[in-house]
């Protein structure tokens, strides 16, 4: 059969890494694809891989040489991907399907991390020329070629009829165990178990959860950090070393993909100097903007996020590399030698404070989501958002089936620390994240995500916060008012501060 002849169920623009894998993926699915790239020895790559790992020409992936030609090899009405980079790019590409021919029920899906003000404009700004739905995409090349993690959202008839080519191609987990079904081989895709992809909701929150999804991501990669820096730093113990403890951690509640891949990055040797590479990769972060994202919208909402927060200025503070190299010269920190730390207790101590400052970043990004859907009218459903990651996105995890269960048990729960099983859970390993903190502290080595978790913690546990003084601070200088707690709600007084014998006035 020709080219000609045979009509795809999907066009793919954009065959770049996380591209090529999705349509390799859908391919795998029994999709038939028309794959468009400006750059075409991505597609020509695409295909080449796809008759390797096939064997002969699978004629699955066939190649487009522009926007007319990819719209031409499609069935009616139009489904096209896209995987080009965030911003500027998505709406030109949209502009050339416009200009292409594409029509008003076409749909076109964004699979790009964008940022999701941005979807909701596109999805107002193409109405009528095509239909704009987004689907955010975590898993990275593993998860986009073998099963990823999708939030989609956007206009409930287009997820209709994408739903079954998006479950297709999501992570599955085992329905009864809430653990995920591996698949890493190409072909034989997993069809049974549940599918890492659900509906999320109205224009714009898929992106927003998968904004909110990397975010926690930050955080705990942080956290992971801090506790490998202490390990490293606080009982000089080599990298191998502290991979078998992670490797150790990884069986019991912390088990997670970034504690397991940590342990990888730490095991790594550099074949030319035979070191660890973790030594000698060079310590200043890089960041894409989802997680910066994530703290502008905490602070805009009103959201406390200071796990996720404190996350990204780590890394921004990583970034200052020749400012620090210089202060570890002049700023003098503690005298580690005095402080006669037994190491496995350090130890010991540590799994817990990553385990509860874990509990904490999660319980912030959930309570951001919960805010948000309130601020943007969406319903978003955090039990289907936990299970869909359990599986196949980066943060997944076993602690994910307790999330899951949390939010079953209660669909209202305000914050993840209120629910009984995390509750209970903190209250058992408490001590030791506080000891963590404090010898780390008084150790010199920066725990900004372990300390600023307990701080949340202790923050949202107080009935009483010294916010009565910060309100008495605002009303003297600048007659913000307060309220009384002896008083009804809602009523403001102010007072002349200076004038020690002047009333109190109700305002
Ligand atoms: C995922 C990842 C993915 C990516 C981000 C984060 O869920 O698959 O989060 O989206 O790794 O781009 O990258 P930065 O660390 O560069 O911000």
């Amino acid at each position: 059969m020709s080219d000609q002849e045979i009509l795809c169920d999907v066009g793919f623009i954009g065959l770049g890494v996380m591209g090529k894998n999705l349509a390799l993926n859908l391919a795998d699915n029994g999709y038939k694809i028309a794959a468009f790239d400006l750059d075409t020895d991505k597609v020509n790559d695409a295909i080449k891989q796809d008759e390797v790992e096939r064997g002969e020409n699978p004629q699955r992936i066939f190649p487009c040489t522009s926007y007319t030609e990819l719209l031409a090899k499609l069935k009616s009405p139009h489904l096209i991907m896209l995987s080009v980079p965030a911003g500027k790019p998505v709406d030109d590409v949209c502009h050339k399907l416009i200009d292409a021919g594409i029509q008003a029920d076409d749909i076109v899906v964004d699979t790009g991390n964008s940022l999701w003000t941005d979807t909701v404009q596109r999805e107002k700004d193409f109405e009528g020329k095509l239909l704009f739905f987004s689907t955010a995409v975590s898993g990275g090349e593993v998860g986009a070629r073998f099963g990823a993690s999708l939030m989609p959202s956007g206009d409930r008839y287009a997820w209709t009829r994408i739903a079954p080519m998006l479950k297709a191609i999501a992570a599955k987990v085992d329905s009864t165990t809430g653990k995920p079904i591996e698949r890493f081989e190409p072909g034989n895709p997993v069809l049974e178990g549940e599918p890492c992809a659900t509906y999320i909701g109205g224009t714009g929150s898929g992106h927003y959860v998968k904004m909110v999804h990397n975010g926690i991501e930050y955080a705990d990669m942080q956290l992971i950090c801090e506790a490998y820096n202490i390990m490293r730093t606080g009982l000089d113990m080599q990298p191998s070393e502290i991979a078998k403890i992670f490797r150790d951690w990884n069986k019991g509640e912390l088990n997670s993909y970034l504690i397991e891949i940590s342990a990888e990055v730490l095991e790594h040797i550099d074949p030319e100097t035979q070191l660890p590479l973790v030594d000698i990769i060079l310590d200043q972060a890089g960041q894409k903007g989802t997680g910066l994202w994530t703290a502008v919208s905490s602070l805009q909402i009103g959201a406390p996020s200071p796990t996720i927060t404190s996350a990204v200025y780590a890394r921004a503070l990583s970034t200052l590399k020749e400012d620090r190299v210089k202060a570890s010269t002049i700023l003098a920190g503690p005298d580690i030698s005095a402080m006669n730390l037994d190491k496995d207790t350090v130890i010991r101590e540590l799994h817990d404070a990553l385990y509860c400052s874990k509990i904490c970043a999660y319980a912030q990004g959930f309570q951001l989501m919960s805010m948000a859907a309130k601020e943007y009218e969406w319903s978003l459903d955090f039990a289907g958002i936990a299970k869909i990651w359990r599986a196949g996105c980066i943060i997944r995890a076993v602690f994910l089936q307790s999330i899951t269960e949390a939010y079953q048990r209660d669909e209202d729960l305000t914050n993840l620390l209120m629910d009984p099983f995390f509750s209970e859970q903190i209250s058992k390993f408490q001590s030791n994240w506080r000891r963590t903190v404090a010898n780390s502290t008084m150790m010199g080595i920066p725990v900004g995500g372990f300390s600023s978790a307990l701080a949340y913690y202790d923050s949202y546990r107080s009935a009483v916060l010294p916010a009565n003084l910060l309100q008495g601070q605002r009303d003297f200088f600048g007659a913000h008012t307060f309220a009384r707690t002896d008083k009804a709600a809602g009523k403001k007084y102010h007072v002349e501060w200076s004038h020690k014998d002047r009333p109190i006035v109700k305002i």
